[in-house]
This record gives structure tokens, C-alpha cells and sequence, in this order.
């Protein structure tokens, strides 16, 4: 990035209020943010009485070991007790927590008082193969209820989970095992995929040959598969169905581990971030009871992602289940076995909250209108949205056509080392922006600086950093605590600040918009132009559904735009689409940001959890072989395009 901080450049004016009835019904209004801002850490105190304590803590943080935090110091807690017992003891054992939906059309609903008997099960079973406090326990498994089971098992016992993605690679999952140096492997005969089954048993038994640290497998039986059995294999069926449903939770330090969690990270060796138990879950509890604005004798809520990710850690088991949530848990893809199947799910299970990614609601977009409209989506009272910026126009579309143009749309930022959600509107209090996440919320301090970490004033851009300590955040990267500091804390050092990796903006009113990661920032004749605005642009052409924006070298102007763009469906390529589009960005931004070459394709390069992968389509823009595919969703896609574009330096 050079001196110039980022260009501001797509307006936006269209504001969306709460309902009145939303507004006046909220968990959070707007008095929490002076409340926080008057005394943070007392704000966090209050948070943290959400949770049930074995022992008070006597200090709320401890910022001395500077940057790992400690939170809610000598406080004492167990996680799954939190998650689970309470709710039981409160009388509401009959509550559904979970209702799983299998892709094959089987349900299975669990209530509280089930998931209570089943992870004190799970526990039991874990310490019967030899799980202690501290150990740590990879899982490798498909989106189902004994997942969350088995997250909650080595809450229970002060054990600390590793969750490996399903789809990984044998390698990917023996190189987590053996950096975290984990005992004990979950996972599953195999899951149910797009019509067919997975064999994940042979991935698990590949990885953990020679995994010299893992003394059991634990596998649960899913599709009944025929699967290779060894001297280290236990069925989940004959072990936890044997055990006890007694189990007394044990109080552990408010800083014991909870899990390691390894960062797709796009380059280098992927980073298990740590991250413990009270100030972790203080904020997870405490950001999903305020975005989400959980009623849980009412809502019945729905994230979409996979609990291989943090959204699928922080949302859809420790978040929602201490707040005593109803959710949904779907194992398949969203067009199996077609393409409303989502909306199916929301109509059959009268979905309230839902969370999901732009690239799945891009993706919506794209396969039409019509769709969605077939389903009764009456329910949806709020809609969420995480992991990438989200086009302006994406969010109109998810507003309309998913919330009926009722709901409140929340867009969340966060990432796997804020360990919960940090930027977004409160749902019955901010008049939200399409595109923006809006402000930190109550209790999370943030704002966007320059090269040298000064302050940008309101309307200028540049990169986002975390000025104050949050309860959620990590506690480091297993193994390596320089990597800790070098990769956050050193680009800022003298102010203090954590360094996202992220470009913003902060608007006239001082409301915060994600720009993508640094590293994708363009600098085209000297102006620093985020691929986020000029692909938001494209996306506000009716007939795009999805773009993609690198800067290519260039001789005269440093780095040229390239675009790669997916028409919406029955979208004809007309010959004179690529002058209209290059004309609409344009208008839509200026002549700076006009892309020089613009490429329409059929797929882009995604990451498993959904994200473009830029880098490889840079590669493809400056005509040179293509990087590392390994973490790719889908390899054949990047054949596809290159094929398109033979020659992609010839204008
Ligand atoms: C990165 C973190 C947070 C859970 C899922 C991803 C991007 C995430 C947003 C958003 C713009 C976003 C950022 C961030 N990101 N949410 N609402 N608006 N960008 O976790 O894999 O650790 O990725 O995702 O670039 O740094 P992750």
C-alpha cells in the first residue's frame, strides 16, 4: 500500500431503519453503547454474568502479559455446563436444541435434556479412552448432531478440540493432528453429499498412519458405509453408548484452552489459533443474544456454515447453545437435491434467524429470483451475513427476496482470531447501510489508520485495527507465539493496535465499510482502489451475479483492473456487454476505478469456506502458470478460466 491512504469511492444512500415493533422488542438498544463506552470493562462484567460461574473471577482483565490477554482472572467455569445442564435445571429440558436435517431428507430433532444426556455421555467416553484436561482431540466429521456433541465432550472435560474441515485433505488433517499433537481422533464413517456419500473414514485412516500421537478413533456411524477397521478404531455407537448419562461437570479456569482452530490462511502453514474458555464464551453468548436478538422460547435460528470454521464454532454451538437457542443443522449443500432446498428448510422449520455468507446469497442471486419465491419465507424475522464484504446490491437482493423487505439485515465482521463478532449494526437499533457493517459493537473499540497508524479522519480510507483488548480474542497461535506477535501485533506495535489485515473505509458518518484484505488493495495510478468497490459496482449491473477484481501489472499505470464476472441466470453474453460494463463502473465510481479488461466466466476460484481467491486469478491476469490450488473448493474451475482467456495480457 502506498503513502495514500484508500480511495474512497462507491456511494451509498439508500438506509434501511429497524421495524418500530423489531426496534421496541430488541434485546440490545441503544443505551448499551454508552453504557460500554462509559466503563468497558465493567460493560464486560455485566456480559459475562450471562454465564453460570463455578467461581467469581477477581480480576475482569489482565492486560500485563500484553498481547495475550487473560479475562475474568481465577474465575471458574465449564463451557458444556453453560451450554447445556442450565437449561435443563431451568426447566427447559423439553426445549428442541438442535433439529438436524440430513441431506437425504431424514430429520432428527434433540432436545435439551437429550443433548444434556449425550455430551455427558461423550465425556464419559472421552475419559474412558484416556482424554484428560489439556489434551487435545482433533474432529474430523460432517454436519451432524454428534459434532456438536463431541465440541461439547471436550468442553466438558477441560480437553481442548481441534476442528479439522470434513472436505481437508488426509495431509491437511495429519499436519493439524501433529501440530497440536492430538490423542484422540472423532470422526465419522462418511456423510452425505450432493446425492452421494463421502468416504471420510479412508481420509481419517490415511491422516492417521503415522499420526504417532493419535491412540484412538472414535467413529461415529453415519451412512452405514463399509469402512476399514484397525487396532486404534472405536465405534462412537459401542463407546459413548455404553457410558453413563452421570456426569458432574468440573469447573476449570476462565483461561483453560477451549480449541485450536487451524486459519484456511491463504499462504504458509496454517495457524491453530487458541482461544480459552470465559472471556470466549462471555462474547460469543453475549454478540449472538444482541445481533441475532435470540428470543429463545420463540426464534427458531439457522447459520449455514460448517462447524469447521469459527462462524461454525462461535454460532452454531457455543453462541446459540448457551443462550438456550432452538437451531437448525443441515448436513448437505444448498441444491441437493435442488435448488431451493434452503428455502424448504426455512419453510419446514419456520426459520426466524438466519445466517449465512454472501458468497451462498450471490450464489442465490444467480440461480433467480423465482426460486426462493416458491417457499414460504414469512418466518425470517432478521437475516445475518459473514465472511466476506457483502455488494450492496447482494444485500438488497438477501433483503428483498429472502427477507420479504421486512427484516433487518446484519452484516458481521469478524475472523477466526476475534473468535466472535466485533463490527455490525444492532438489528433494533442501527439504520443500516447496504454493504456496511456499521460500527464495533458495545464494549469492541476499532477504527482505520494510514501506513504510519494515524488516525484517517471520516471519509478517507485505509487499514482496520483493534485499539482495545476484546474477551473473545486469541490467545495465540498454538506452537508459536512469535508468529502471534509478528503476524497482529508488530505492524502497529507503537500504538498498541491489533492488526486485522483487512482495508476500510469510514464514511462521512464515521460508519465503518470492509474493503477486503490488504493484500488484494490495487494501486492504479497511484490511487489505492479496493477490489471490494469495484466488484460492488459490477454486482449493481442487473445482469451480474458475481465479480471478481485483481490488478494485473501494467506498464503506464502500476496495476491495470481485470474483472471476472458470472451472469445472473438466462443472462445472454451480448457483444456489447463488456463497453456497458466498463461504462458502469464508471458512473457508478469514476473513470479511476473503470476495469481495462473484463472477463465473463462461469465459476471463480473459491476457498472451501467460500472466499475468492484472487491470488490465482491475478495469476491468470498476468499471464503466467497458476499458484497453489491445494485449498481450493472446486480445482476444475481454474481450468475453466484460463481456457476463457487464453492470452489474458493482450488488450
Ligand atoms: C476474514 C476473516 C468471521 C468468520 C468467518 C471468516 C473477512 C469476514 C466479513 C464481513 C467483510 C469480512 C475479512 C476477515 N470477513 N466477515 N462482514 N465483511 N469482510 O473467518 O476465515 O477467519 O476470515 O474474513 O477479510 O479478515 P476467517
Amino acid at each position: 500500500m502506498s503513502n495514500e491512504a484508500l480511495s474512497n469511492l462507491l456511494r451509498e444512500d439508500r438506509r434501511f431503519a429497524p421495524p418500530a415493533d423489531f426496534a421496541a422488542a430488541a434485546n440490545v438498544k441503544a443505551d448499551a453503547y454508552a453504557t460500554a463506552e462509559a466503563d468497558r470493562l465493567a460493560f464486560w462484567e455485566t456480559q459475562a454474568q450471562r454465564l453460570s460461574w463455578g467461581a467469581p473471577w477477581s480480576e475482569v482483565l489482565d492486560w500485563s502479559g500484553k498481547p495475550v490477554a487473560k479475562w475474568f482472572v481465577g474465575g471458574k467455569l465449564n463451557v458444556a455446563y453453560n451450554c447445556v445442564d442450565r437449561h435443563v435445571e431451568a426447566g427447559n429440558g423439553d426445549r428442541v436444541a438442535i433439529h438436524f436435517e440430513g441431506e437425504p431428507g431424514d430429520s432428527r430433532a434433540i432436545t435439551y435434556a437429550e443433548l444434556k444426556d449425550e455430551v455427558s455421555k461423550a465425556a464419559n467416553a472421552l475419559t474412558e479412552l484416556g482424554v484428560r484436561q489439556g489434551d487435545r482431540v482433533a474432529i474430523y466429521m460432517p454436519m451432524i448432531p454428534e459434532t456438536a456433541v463431541a465440541m461439547l465432550a471436550c468442553a466438558r472435560i477441560g480437553a481442548v478440540h481441534s476442528v479439522v474441515f470434513a472436505a481437508f485433505s488426509p495431509d491437511a488433517l495429519r499436519a493439524r493432528i501433529e501440530d497440536a499433537g492430538a490423542k484422540l481422533l472423532i470422526t465419522a464413517d462418511g456423510y452425505h453429499r450432493r446425492g452421494g456419500t463421502v468416504n471420510l473414514k479412508a481420509n481419517a485412516d490415511e491422516a492417521a498412519e503415522g499420526a504417532e500421537t493419535i491412540e484412538h478413533v472414535l467413529v461415529v456411524k453415519r451412512t452405514g458405509a463399509d469402512v476399514a477397521w484397525g487396532a486404534k478404531d472405536v465405534w462412537w455407537h459401542d463407546a459413548v453408548g455404553a457410558a453413563s448419562t452421570e456426569h458432574t461437570p468440573e469447573a476449570f479456569d476462565s483461561e483453560n484452552p477451549l480449541f485450536i482452530l487451524y486459519t484456511s490462511g491463504t499462504t504458509g502453514k496454517p495457524k491453530g489459533i487458541l482461544h480459552t474458555t470465559g472471556g470466549y464464551l462471555t462474547q460469543a453468548s453475549y454478540t449472538h443474544h444482541a445481533v441475532f436478538d435470540l428470543k429463545p422460547e420463540t426464534d427458531v435460528y439457522w447459520c449455514t456454515a460448517d462447524v469447521g470454521w469459527v462462524t461454525g464454532h462461535s454460532y452454531i454451538v457455543y453462541g446459540p447453545l448457551s443462550n438456550g437457542a432452538t437451531e437448525v443443522m443441515y448436513e448437505g449443500t444448498p441444491d441437493t437435491p435442488h435448488q431451493g432446498r434452503f428455502w424448504e428448510i426455512v419453510q419446514k422449520y419456520k426459520v426466524t434467524l438466519l445466517y449465512t455468507a454472501p458468497t451462498a446469497i450471490r450464489m442465490f442471486a444467480k440461480w433467480g429470483d423465482d426460486i426462493p419465491a416458491k417457499f414460504d419465507l414469512s418466518s425470517l424475522r432478521l437475516l445475518g451475513s459473514v465472511g466476506e464484504p457483502i455488494n450492496p446490491e447482494a444485500w438488497i437482493w438477501y433483503r428483498e427476496n429472502i427477507g420479504g423487505g421486512r427484516t433487518p439485515v446484519v452484516d458481521t465482521w469478524w475472523q477466526t482470531e476475534t473468535g466472535a463478532i466485533m463490527i455490525s449494526p444492532l438489528p433494533g437499533v442501527t439504520e443500516a447501510k447496504p454493504g456496511s457493517a456499521m460500527r464495533p459493537l458495545p464494549g469492541i473499540s476499532a477504527n482505520v489508520v494510514d501506513k504510519e497508524g494515524t488516525i484517517v479522519e471520516n471519509g478517507h480510507g485505509g487499514l482496520l485495527v483493534l485499539d482495545q483488548p476484546w474477551p473473545s480474542m486469541a490467545r495465540g497461535i498454538w506452537g508459536d507465539q512469535q508468529r502471534f506477535v509478528d503476524t497482529y501485533w508488530a505492524r502497529f506495535a507503537e500504538q498498541g493496535y491489533y492488526f486485522a489485515g483487512d482495508g476500510a473505509k469510514k464514511d462521512e458518518d464515521g460508519d465503518l465499510w470492509l474493503l477486503g484484505r490488504v493484500d488484494d488493495i490495487m494501486l492504479v495510478s497511484g490511487h489505492n482502489i479496493s477490489t471490494t468497490e469495484v466488484e460492488s459496482a459490477l454486482v449493481s449491473y442487473p445482469a451480474v451475479a458475481e465479480a471478481a477484481v485483481v490488478g494485473a501489472k501494467d506498464e503506464t499505470t502500476g496495476q491495470r483492473i481485470v474483472a471476472f464476472v458470472i451472469l445472473r441466470a438466462g443472462q445472454e453474453e451480448t457483444e456489447d456487454l463488456d463497453a456497458v460494463l466498463k461504462a458502469h463502473v464508471s458512473k457508478e465510481i469514476g473513470p479511476i476505478a473503470k476495469p481495462k479488461q473484463i472477463q465473463i466466466v462461469a465459476e471463480l476460484p473459491k476457498t472451501r469456506s467460500g472466499k475468492i481467491m484472487r491470488r490465482l486469478l491475478k495469476d491468470v491476469a498476468e499471464d503466467r502458470a497458476v499458484g497453489d490450488t491445494t485449498t481450493l473448493a472446486d480445482s476444475t474451475v481454474m481450468d475453466l478460466i484460463k481456457a476463457k482467456l487464453p492470452h489474458a495480457n493482450e488488450d
